[in-house]
């Protein structure tokens, strides 16, 4: 087979003259042609050579020009340049034998043969010739185009070695499966299963890149229930393993919360990319083993498990090595406010339950509606219409409170200064009291977002508090009266 057609970019005809020259032979390899036979565009191209990939590199990047950006690595024997948006990394054909506790091979040069076999799945043990009189044919000793034809993830070698030697593996042999769309063969599942243990030995930043490259996909679920298969999952995030199963008693259950959250990922997926708000979706129940209780007269409770899951969500994020940033606390927050909704759509939509929302979600709100429709997963239909039709009363309900209120990005009318200011007083816990029951006057709608009506209240519970009028209103500046830039959620 050939794929010269494929090699048309300019810079494969430089290596190739190059390596003549140096009189070395060449071969893109990996998934950069893996890619190009599946018609997926990639801009990481991996050359492979018979010698030295650094001396091989530095010639190429001679003959490229001045404005080339060229790494080399002399401890890893490799070198990367970047031609425009492509990245290509050279290296010399290796071989390589490894250890049991550590993830890094001991390496020797070795044939094209040697490097082919260290590979990790037949798909991407594909190489492309770079040499002049075998220019663009393809070397594919382990049938992986077939494999590629047929959508199967299989390993070059024996499953057990190749998964043993690298564990990291198991999680792109999922992710591959994820992204692709691929069957994981069975000898590589059953080999997957064996070693899940050895997961272990792989660092948190590796497992979680698999990860959201899998929650990135199309169909991530996929790869969460592969996981749960073959017994990484437990290894992984076993709070989410403990989602799975169910219990009866008295002849009542309540859902498999693990295939629940399954669906209401697959849900969102649909409508958003956004990898954030599909974390919210995989974690939005993570507490529900924790707060899981029967009662008789009800059955099944989980109270309080958007609270205590968004508790939950911190020590997830360290362990896995995610973000401990704005990113997490938007988890956080959606974790925490993913049953409003439901609840505002099961009852009476007042004006002051809808302002509390607003308030609370702020930017997210439409993030917040997102994931809840998603979490609808019920097999009756009724239930479902019946929700679904709620929620469109929600959200009109949101877009005319919105409108008449603004409290989405809420700015309080009086800030904490001009109590200060008013009352002549210095930063005390009183400020505090004043500026709280402003807030929730407004929420509940007892008096609107408004300078007037909020200073008038503050007015009548500063004297309240005992405190006395040193500042009055004509006495103010203006910018004692312009609402002050700050995050209420803050
Ligand atoms: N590889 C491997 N074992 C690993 C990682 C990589 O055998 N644990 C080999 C595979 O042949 C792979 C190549 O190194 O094709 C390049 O790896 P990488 O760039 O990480 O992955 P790609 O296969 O190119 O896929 P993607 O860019 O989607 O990660």
């Amino acid at each position: 087979m050939s794929l010269k057609e494929h090699l048309k970019h300019p810079v494969f005809k430089i290596i190739s003259k190059v390596s003549k020259e140096m009189n070395v032979q060449s071969w893109v390899v990996g998934g950069y042609v893996r890619d190009l036979i599946l018609d997926r565009p990639s801009k990481d191209i991996d050359v492979v050579v018979l010698g030295s990939g650094i001396d091989l590199a530095k010639s190429v990047a001679k003959e490229l020009g001045e404005d080339i950006h060229a790494h080399y690595f002399k401890n890893f024997g490799t070198a990367q340049i970047r031609v425009k948006d492509l990245e290509i990394e050279f290296v010399g054909a290796r071989k390589e034998s490894y250890r049991r506790e550590s993830r890094k091979p001991i390496v020797e040069d070795g044939t094209l043969e040697d490097d082919q076999n260290r590979r990790d799945f037949t798909i991407n043990a594909l190489a492309l010739s770079l040499n002049e009189d075998t220019f663009g044919q393809l070397l594919d000793s382990f049938d992986g185009v077939k494999d590629i034809e047929k959508k199967i993830i299989r390993t070059p070698l024996d499953p057990d070695i190749t998964y043993s030697d690298d564990p990291l593996r198991m999680m792109r042999a999922i992710r591959f499966s994820t992204q692709l769309n691929f069957v994981i063969d069975k000898s590589s599942l059953d080999a997957i299963k064996r070693n899940s243990h050895r997961i272990s030995i792989v660092s948190s930043e590796r497992i979680i890149d698999e990860i959201n490259k899998m929650l990135s996909s199309a169909l991530p679920s996929r790869g969460f229930l592969l996981m749960e298969k073959t017994g990484l999952l437990k290894e992984i995030l076993p709070e989410l393993q403990n989602l799975k199963g169910t219990e009866f008693r008295d002849g009542k259950s309540h859902k498999d919360n693990f295939y629940h959250t399954m669906q209401v990922l697959e849900n969102i997926s649909r409508h958003t990319d956004n990898l954030w708000l599909r974390w919210a979706a995989v974690l939005h129940d993570i507490a529900k083993p924790l707060t899981k209780r029967y009662d008789p007269k009800v059955g099944w409770t989980f109270h309080a498990h958007e609270f205590i899951g968004a508790k939950m969500i911190p020590k997830i994020f360290r362990n896995l090595k995610l973000p401990l940033d704005e990113r997490m606390k938007y988890v956080q927050k959606l974790v925490q406010l993913h049953l409003r909704p439901i609840i505002l759509a099961e009852d009476i939509v007042t004006d002051s339950a809808v302002r509390r929302l607003l308030f609370e979600a702020g930017n997210d709100i439409d993030d917040l509606m997102m994931l809840c429709e998603a979490d609808i997963t019920s097999k009756n239909e009724d239930k479902v219409k019946k929700y679904l039709n709620n929620f469109k009363t929600v959200r009109s309900k949101l877009k005319e409170i919105e409108a008449k209120d603004k409290v989405r990005n809420w700015q309080p009318p009086i800030s904490g200064d001009l109590i200060i200011k008013t009352f002549g007083i210095s930063p005390c816990k009183e400020v505090g009291i004043i500026k709280n029951a402003i807030r929730e006057n407004i929420l509940d709608g007892i008096i609107s977002n408004q300078f007037d009506e909020a200073y008038g209240l503050m007015l009548k519970l500063g004297v309240e508090l005992g405190l006395e009028i040193k500042v009055k209103k004509s006495e103010l500046l203006p910018e004692d009266i312009a609402p002050i830039q700050k995050n209420p959620n803050e």
